[in-house]
């Protein structure tokens, strides 16, 4: 979502005129675009900021994001060489007073009138693929996340608006397409719409090759959009499944609004429909009150369900959150021993899952061209996984035949047929 809320501020500044530079040194503006998801994402994002503090040399500092959308003009206070901050949902409004800015310090959170309304098709650095953000914001209160405080209320981007927005980056040679919200799932409950609808007709967009989504709520998940997977042939054979926690009483305390056992059912019918589906999912060790048993629960879900990947992440208190009253009851010591086992356990399985794709022939799109390895192209495969193929033949936005050779941890090795 930062990367595509990146790319739609840069579109918005190239309209305003102004020229994207690769040293910083010689930049008269700086922006830094910021996450606040976890801890860790905040503090690099402060620490990359606070490098500047001694080289201001008259230049305009802006800091956005959600970092500046929870601390708000805190953040003046900490860092009083930045002239600017905005929240996520301003950067029309942002980019207005960039423009006319002589001074001072300002702050901008005023959301943007019909930001999702109005067409802002976002500057992609990528040949072939792209993101498109299909919502904004999230009203779930998962009571670890700050996302609804630096985010605010679900909102939908029209139908027509996400065609056009998808039909402008087709023009630019885009062929692949992620929809992406915090809950897709959810999109279309405050405007009438419907996600089984939306992909539906995305797919029947022609020169669309390969299709994808995320993020999906275990809560919200329909039968109609898994049935999607074996009924849309350019849709990714790709769940991706925020599981969080395999212990109910930790789910409960997260206010998940799902349980183990509703969780385990939504695996085995989408399997079930689609056998070559790959998930791939979330979890978070040392959320309060996780105590041994209810790590081995996540431990042994994990074992049992076998996903192709794992986001596995350290719980940190984050500001407004319900879970930030509760006392952090894991040492760190201990959350890095749990994210640990779970490392080296889904690091088992995801070579053995790619392992068994090996002898496989798949129909690959190529996104790109290595640019760490000569004549090798990057692409995925229909379940989405990234394949390597060298070639000295040009295959850039090709979908090809592959036979899969090699699984690795992070790769396939195919060779081109
Ligand atoms: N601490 C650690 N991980 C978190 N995530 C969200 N909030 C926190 C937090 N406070 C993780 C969740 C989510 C992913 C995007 O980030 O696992 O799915
Ligand atoms: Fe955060 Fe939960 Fe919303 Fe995801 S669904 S953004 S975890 S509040």
């Amino acid at each position: 979502m930062n990367f595509y809320d990146s790319d739609k501020l840069r579109t918005l500044l190239f309209e305003n005129g102004f020229l994207e530079i690769s040293s910083i040194e010689e930049a008269d503006i700086v922006i830094v675009n910021t996450c606040c998801v976890r801890k860790h994402a905040e503090d690099r994002a402060l620490s990359f900021l606070g490098s500047f503090k001694n080289k201001k040399n008259n230049k305009v500092f802006c800091l956005v994001g959600c970092v500046p959308a929870i601390y708000k003009e805190e953040i003046f206070k900490k860092f009083d060489f930045i002239d600017i901050i905005s929240g996520p949902n301003s950067y029309k409004k942002f980019v207005e007073r960039l423009k006319k800015y002589n001074g001072g310090k300002i702050a901008i959170f005023e959301e943007d009138e019909g930001f999702l309304k109005e067409l802002i098709v976002p500057q992609i650095s990528e040949k072939f693929t792209s993101f498109v953000a299909i919502t904004k914001g999230c009203e779930n209160f998962c009571s670890y996340c700050v996302v609804p405080f630096a985010r605010g209320k679900l909102i939908s981007k029209p139908e027509d608006v996400v065609i056009k927005e998808i039909q402008t980056l087709i023009e630019k040679g885009i062929r692949e397409i992620f929809l992406i919200g915090q809950n897709v799932n959810e999109y279309g409950k405050d405007i009438g719409g419907d996600f089984v609808k939306l992909l539906k007709r995305v797919h029947n967009i022609e020169k669309i090759l390969r299709i994808g989504f995320l993020t999906s709520h275990p809560k919200d998940i329909s039968e109609d959009l898994l049935n999607l997977f074996s009924e849309l042939p350019k849709l990714y054979k790709h769940l991706h499944l925020p599981l969080q926690s395999g212990s109910d009483k930790i789910l409960k305390l997260m206010n998940r609004k799902y349980t183990v056992e509703k969780y385990l059912k939504i695996v085995e019918k989408v399997r079930n429909l689609c056998p070559e589906i790959s998930i791939t999912s979330d979890i978070m060790v040392g959320f309060p009150y996780e105590d041994e048993k209810d790590f081995e629960e996540t431990y042994n879900l994990i074992e049992k369900i076998k996903f192709d990947d794992l986001y596995v992440f350290k719980y940190s208190p984050r500001p407004h959150t319900e879970a930030s009253k509760m006392p952090d009851t894991v040492s760190k010591e201990e959350k890095e021993r749990r994210h640990q086992l779970i490392f080296n356990l889904q690091n088992k399985i995801s070579i053995l899952k790619n392992k068994n794709m090996e002898g496989k022939i798949e129909e690959v799109f190529v996104r790109k061209k290595s640019y760490k390895k000569e004549n090798t192209y990057i692409g995925r495969t229909m379940n989405n996984k990234p394949v390597l193929i060298e070639t000295k033949k040009n295959i850039e936005g090709e979908i090809v035949k592959v036979e899969i050779k090699r699984g690795e941890r992070h790769y396939l090795f195919g060779i081109l047929l």
